[in-house]
């Protein structure tokens, strides 16, 4: 197929340096953004007696053909095309003759790509946003489930202080929350139309950039035609949201990992979302977890990817930004997939609420209860902190934990200690007091889950 741009030159490109040139293998997924944006800028062409009614009406209706003829299969993607933008325009023109040959005027590939590609990512953030909501919501449902179960909470990944085990569950739904927050944020800078900026100095045509940026539903148009066409700023702070979100699920997985693992044995993952060993017959691994940890990584990666593609570019478009697209799509089908698979794996999870208990026996998690106990007899906290050190190190010797520690013995450090330090350093007692503001208390997780449902309503 010869060249749209072939006008100048008198030889053909070299058979691998127009592959090595072309795009369609990658863009091709935005057929229908750029056949709607084109629609919109037909329109526009006729409002403003720039192209002749009657030869809109045969683009538009050439383009809807062609449309319907990509969704349905009757019309396949040239894979010898250059790009998506050419392939539709060259089968607009077959399929209508000289009429097609007019889209684009007052137009470049290099506004229309940047329209296409915010067209893409705004859709995709949407469905992203709705994936994220059903992660939450079934989070905050497993909290609730959960909200009784008492469970050690860490630092250092040594055992610390009770808390509930929905509570630890809620900290994933509030980190989702800001997800959403921070893709929404990047969407709202996103949403204007760099269509009519043409290859960078605008156009000599009387264009009316406000009606098509209407028409796509863009909040208004790029202010600057030089920076409409090299900004990819958006697809940079969409990467950047998604980068976060995967470091949340990534977590989330190497917590999952461990909770199920024989050392822990918090969860039981359910079969349908775990996979066997090729030679240990016993096994039951978390793949689906331990490969949203490891493709954590790729997203980062095509983050690290456009930025160093962009860092060096002089104004205003380069062919190097045509490294965008597979950057963002991948990390787009990377997110996608991972939450299809994550919600389900953590919605079908059973926790083990035995284990987490004698877990949180274990590890002298009360000992922060032991010392506020002094303290609210009238110790100061400090000297209190040592009490208690010294009192652990005792039990440690002696095989005891705090809770089986005689009472005579507890005398001898402090005589406030009396018998009623028991039922105060009980697990329950220790959670269940742990009702500041957001802390670790079973009422105090209900209460997140009602504001995370509330908030979920208004994002
Ligand atoms: N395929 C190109 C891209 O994705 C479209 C823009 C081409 N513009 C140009 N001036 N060569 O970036």
């Amino acid at each position: 197929m010869d060249k749209m741009w072939a006008g100048r030159f008198s030889k053909k490109l070299d058979e691998k340096a127009d592959d090595f040139n072309s795009s369609i293998r990658f863009d091709s997924r935005m057929y229908a953004q750029d056949i709607r944006g084109s629609l919109a800028h037909a329109e526009m062409l006729k409002k403003q007696g720039i192209v002749s009614a009657a030869d809109v009406a045969l683009i538009q209706q050439g383009l809807k053909s062609i449309l319907t003829d990509l969704d349905n299969g009757v019309l396949a993607i040239d894979e010898k095309a250059e790009d998506i933008h050419m392939f539709i325009e060259a089968e607009l023109t077959s399929r209508i003759g000289e009429a097609g040959k007019r889209l684009h005027t007052a137009r470049s590939r290099n506004d229309q790509v940047a329209v296409d590609i915010r067209l893409y990512l705004r859709d995709k953030a949407e469905e992203i946003v709705a994936l994220i909501k059903d992660l939450a919501t079934v989070v905050a449902d497993k909290a609730e489930e959960n909200a009784d179960v008492i469970a050690p909470g860490y630092t250092h990944l040594q055992r610390a202080q009770p808390i509930s085990f929905g509570h630890q569950l809620m900290a994933y739904a509030m980190m989702l929350l800001r997800d959403i927050g921070r893709i929404r944020d990047a969407v709202k800078r996103m949403n204007v139309s760099p269509l009519g900026s043409c290859a960078l100095a605008g156009t000599t045509y009387p264009t009316d950039r406000a009606f098509t940026a209407e028409l796509l539903g863009f909040d208004g148009v790029t202010e600057n035609s030089i920076d409409g066409v090299s900004d990819r700023d958006f697809c940079l702070e969409l990467m950047s949201a998604f980068a976060v979100l995967m470091m949340h699920l990534s977590r989330f997985s190497e917590e999952i990992i461990l909770w199920s693992s024989w050392e822990f044995k918090f969860i039981e993952l359910d079969d349908a979302y775990t996979t066997g060993s090729s030679i240990m017959p016993q096994k039951k691994n978390s793949d689906m977890a331990e490969l949203v940890r490891g493709k954590t990584g790729r997203v980062y990666g095509n983050l690290m990817a456009l930025l160093t593609t962009l860092k060096g570019l002089p104004l205003a478009y380069n062919k190097d930004m045509q490294e965008d697209k597979e950057a963002v799509f991948d990390s787009v089908d990377t997110v996608v997939m991972c939450l299809e698979v994550f919600t389900p794996m953590l919605a079908t999870m059973k926790v083990l609420s035995k284990n987490t208990y004698k877990a949180a026996q274990k590890g002298f998690i009360n000992a922060t209860d032991l010392a506020d106990y002094l303290t609210k007899k009238g110790m100061p906290f400090r000297a209190a902190y040592k009490t208690v050190g010294q009192i652990v190190a005792d039990c440690i010797e002696k095989d005891l934990v705090l809770d089986t520690y005689p009472l005579k013995d507890y005398q001898k450090y402090s005589d406030l200690f009396e018998e009623d330090l028991y039922e105060q350093i009980s697990l329950e007692t220790c959670v269940e007091k742990r009702n500041s503001a957001g802390g670790a208390s079973s009422a105090s997780v209900r209460k997140q889950v009602a504001y995370v449902k509330e908030e979920l309503k208004k994002v």
